[in-house]
């Protein structure tokens, strides 16, 4: 299915929900950072995951790339492959919905980011399975439950979480963080939510890419000894949102 929609001034040319691709405001070919040009059609697209190995293990890859600090802390350096495969093991055999959540972007057709959105109800939908869970022993398997019960992903009604956003470190600073952040706004309004928001931690800079993209910040939380710092390394991580118009 094809659409064409105006919004602030910039034409947006997608495809829904077919697996096809998504083109939204697009940097200039070569990248900027941030992007001062935007064209409505450009290097990046972007498509609804699959369950073929290809994207779930470069899904594996990048969101463990990502965010290495958080399992380096969870486990150890040498878990980083089972960590990957773990993710992958995780985006096996689930239902179609599931697929719809999570969106690779490519840069001239090459694999390059991925964000993951949840909505109200989505725990009980996809829960996580201990088979998804790799053998690195006792004391890793409990530093990533306690990764996975740290970081928080209760989702009210009519609002749309941002689970993840991540960016191969090759394809930084080209403007497809912002291209992916475009695409979940648009599926958040499209499933009728009112309400975009993520946390992210007070230290990270992506919180800049965040405020331009309209995001304010809400509460914070701060936890020391068992609670984040235990699960994620991190000290404070703040809520940013957008209201949906
Ligand atoms: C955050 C991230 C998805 C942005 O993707 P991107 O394609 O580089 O983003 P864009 O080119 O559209 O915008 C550039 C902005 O991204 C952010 N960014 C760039 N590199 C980053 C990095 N290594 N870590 C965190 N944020 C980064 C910055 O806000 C940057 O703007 P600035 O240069 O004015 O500070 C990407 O950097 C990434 O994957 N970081 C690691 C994972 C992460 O921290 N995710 C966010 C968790 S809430």
């Amino acid at each position: 299915m094809n659409s064409e929609k105006k919004l602030h001034n910039c034409y947006w040319i997608y495809k829904v929900m077919d697996n096809t691709a998504v083109t939204t405001q697009q940097p200039s070919p070569g990248g900027q950072t941030p992007p001062k040009q935007l064209h409505s059609s450009g290097p990046v697209s972007v498509r609804n995951a699959t369950e073929s190995t290809e994207d779930r293990e470069f899904l594996g890859r990048v969101v463990i790339d990502g965010f290495e600090g958080k399992y380096i802390h969870a486990t150890n350096r040498e878990s980083l492959p089972a960590m990957q495969t773990m993710f992958a093991n995780h985006m096996r055999g689930r239902p179609p919905l599931f697929y719809e959540r999570h969106f690779i972007a490519e840069y001239n057709g090459e694999k390059a980011g991925a964000i993951v959105l949840r909505y109200h109800g989505d725990s009980e939908l996809f829960p996580g399975r201990e088979e998804d869970l790799p053998p690195v022993g006792c004391c890793n398997t409990c530093g990533i439950i306690l990764l996975e019960m740290a970081v928080p992903t209760d989702n009210p009604p009519g609002k749309c979480l941002i689970d993840m956003i991540c960016v191969d470190t090759k394809f930084r600073g080209k403007g497809i963080g912002k291209v992916l952040l475009d695409m979940a706004e648009m599926d958040a309004k499209k499933r009728g939510c009112k309400e975009i928001f993520l946390w992210v931690s007070s230290t990270n800079r992506a919180k800049h890419l965040y405020e331009r993209q309209g995001y304010t910040y809400k509460n914070k939380r701060t936890l020391c000894c068992c609670g984040m710092w235990c699960g994620t390394g991190e000290r404070e991580i703040v809520r940013m949102e957008k209201v949906l118009e």
